[in-house]
C-alpha cells in the first residue's frame, strides 16, 4: 500500500506529474486511483474523459484502464454525503444573523471540509484495502498544507475543545432558546462530528508512516517557486511527513542556437544548482519543457519514462528525514545529519529567514519556522555524525 502526494505551488505541473505516475502504476500492473480535490477537473480533461460519463459520477471514481481510476471530489456531493447536519446548522445560524439564504448556503461550505472528506476517502480506501496506490493530486501549496494540519488540529479540537463546548451548550440551550432567535446546535450536530472525527481516527497515523505515505514536490527551475517549496519542505517535515523527491519541470532543453531559450536555460541551470542545495539530501528528478501541452494518454506515458525511466514509481526515492527540529525549554534545535564532518569545516550563516550551513565547498540552506526567525542568539555542536543548531528562546527587538 503506498499513497503518494504531489504537492507544489499553482501551475508548476502537479496534475500532469500525478496523472503520469497514475498511467505508468497501473500499467505495471498496481491498482492505482488518482484524487484530486480541483474544481477545474483538469484529471478529465488530461485524460480527454466524456463530460457525460464525469456528471454522472458524482464526485465517484471513474476507470480509465485495467488498473487505473481517477477521482474529482464534488464538494456538494460530499455535503450530501458526510456534511448534512453540521452544514445545514451553519448555513441556519448564518441566515439567522441576517446573511442573505443564498449566500448562507455558500458560506457554510467550511475552509477544510473538503480536505476532510479527502481524508475519509483515503482511510477508508486504505482500511479497505482497495488500492495499491493512492496518488494525491493536491491543491495548490498553501492548501495542501493547510490539508497536512487537519487531522492534529482535529484531534486537538475533540480532546480540548469538543467535550466542553457540547456540555456548555447543554447547558445553556434551554435558556438561549427563551431568549434569542439564534438556534443553537442541536444533539445531531454534536452527534455528526463525532461520527466524523470517528472515521477520520487513523488516518494521522497513515499520512507520518514513511513505509505508506510520501510526498513529492513539484517545482521550476525559478526563483520564486522555489522558495514556496522550499516552504512546502520545511512545514512537511515539522509534521514528519515524507519527502522522498523533488521534481523540477519543465526544464528548457540545451539549444544554443536559440537566443531566448539560451537566456532561460542559462537562469535554470543556475536554479537548478540552488535547488540542491535546498533540498539535498532528497533527490531531485527533471521534467523537460514538452512541445505543447501535455495532454492524452501517450503524452503521460512520455512524461512518466522522463520522470521515472524504467523505475517503479511506486519506490521509495528516500525514506530518512531531511532534518528534524525539536523544542526543548523554549528553546528550539535543528538536528542535520552531517555524517564524515568535522567541526573546523563547518561554517553558519544567517541570511533574513534562511541558515545557511557550509561545508567545505558544499552549502545547505534550511528555511526557518516563523517562530524562530525572530531569535538571534544561535550556538552549534557537532554531536557525533549529527549537527545541532539551538535558536535560543529569547525574540529580538520588535518581534
Ligand atoms: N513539462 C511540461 N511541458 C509543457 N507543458 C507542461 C509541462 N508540465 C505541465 N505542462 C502544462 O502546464 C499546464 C499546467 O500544468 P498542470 O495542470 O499539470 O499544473 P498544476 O500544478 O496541476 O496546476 P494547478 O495548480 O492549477 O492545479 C498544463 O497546461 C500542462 O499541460
Ligand atoms: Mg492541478
Amino acid at each position: 500500500m503506498r499513497i503518494i502526494f504531489f504537492a507544489g505551488k499553482g501551475g508548476v505541473g502537479k496534475t500532469s506529474i500525478s496523472a503520469a505516475t497514475g498511467v505508468r502504476a497501473s500499467e505495471m500492473g498496481y491498482k492505482t486511483i488518482i484524487m484530486s480535490l480541483d474544481i477545474a477537473h483538469s484529471l478529465s480533461d488530461i485524460f480527454d474523459l466524456d463530460k457525460d460519463l464525469l456528471d454522472l459520477s458524482k464526485g465517484r471514481p471513474v476507470q480509465i484502464n485495467k488498473n487505473l481510476w481517477i477521482q474529482e471530489l464534488d464538494i456538494y456531493e460530499e455535503i450530501n454525503r458526510n456534511w448534512g447536519e453540521i452544514y445545514r446548522y451553519i448555513a441556519t445560524l448564518l441566515n439567522t444573523t441576517g446573511i442573505d439564504e443564498i449566500l448562507a448556503e455558500e458560506l457554510a461550505i467550511l475552509p477544510g471540509m473538503e480536505e476532510i472528506s479527502l481524508l475519509l476517502y483515503i482511510n477508508s480506501y486504505v482500511k479497505q484495502g482497495k488500492y495499491d496506490l493512492i496518488i494525491l493530486d493536491c491543491a495548490p501549496t498553501g492548501e495542501s498544507i493547510r490539508f497536512i494540519s487537519i487531522p492534529t488540529a482535529l484531534e486537538w479540537y475533540m480532546k480540548k475543545i469538543f467535550k466542553l463546548e457540547k456540555r456548555i451548550v447543554g447547558y445553556v440551550r434551554p435558556v438561549a432558546r427563551r431568549i434569542s432567535d439564534v438556534p443553537m446546535p442541536g444533539d445531531e450536530y454534536f452527534d455528526a462530528i463525532e461520527n466524523l472525527f470517528n472515521r477520520l481516527k487513523g488516518v494521522n497515523k497513515i499520512l507520518e508512516d514513511p513505509e505508506i505515505t510520501s510526498v513529492r514536490l513539484v517545482t521550476n527551475a525559478e526563483k520564486i517557486v522555489l522558495k514556496e517549496t522550499q516552504r512546502a519542505f520545511m512545514y512537511f517535515c515539522l509534521y514528519h511527513i515524507n519527502i522522498d523527491a523533488i521534481i523540477v519541470n519543465r526544464v528548457y532543453p540545451d539549444y544554443e542556437e536559440n537566443e531566448f531559450i539560451r537566456s532561460w536555460k542559462k537562469s535554470q541551470n543556475f536554479y537548478l544548482e540552488k535547488a540542491k542545495e535546498y533540498f539535498d539530501p532528497v533527490p531531485i528528478f527533471t521534467v523537460g519543457m514538452f512541445k505543447g501541452e501535455v495532454l492524452g494518454y501517450s503524452a503521460l506515458k512520455r512524461l512518466a519514462t522522463q520522470l521515472y525511466g524504467d523505475t517503479d514509481p511506486t519506490v521509495h526515492f528516500f525514506q530518512d528525514e531531511p532534518y528534524r527540529w525539536i523544542k526543548e525549554n523554549g528553546d528550539y534545535k535543528l538536528i542535520v545529519k552531517l555524517p564524515f564532518a568535522e567541526k573546523k569545516e563547518i561554517k553558519l550563516h544567517r541570511v533574513s529567514d534562511e541558515l545557511i550551513v557550509k561545508l567545505g565547498n558544499v552549502k545547505r540552506h534550511f528555511l526557518l519556522p516563523r517562530q524562530v526567525t525572530g531569535m538571534n542568539k544561535v550556538s552549534a555542536r557537532l554531536d557525533g555524525q549529527e549537527l545541532h543548531i539551538i535558536f535560543k528562546g529569547e525574540v529580538s527587538d520588535g518581534q
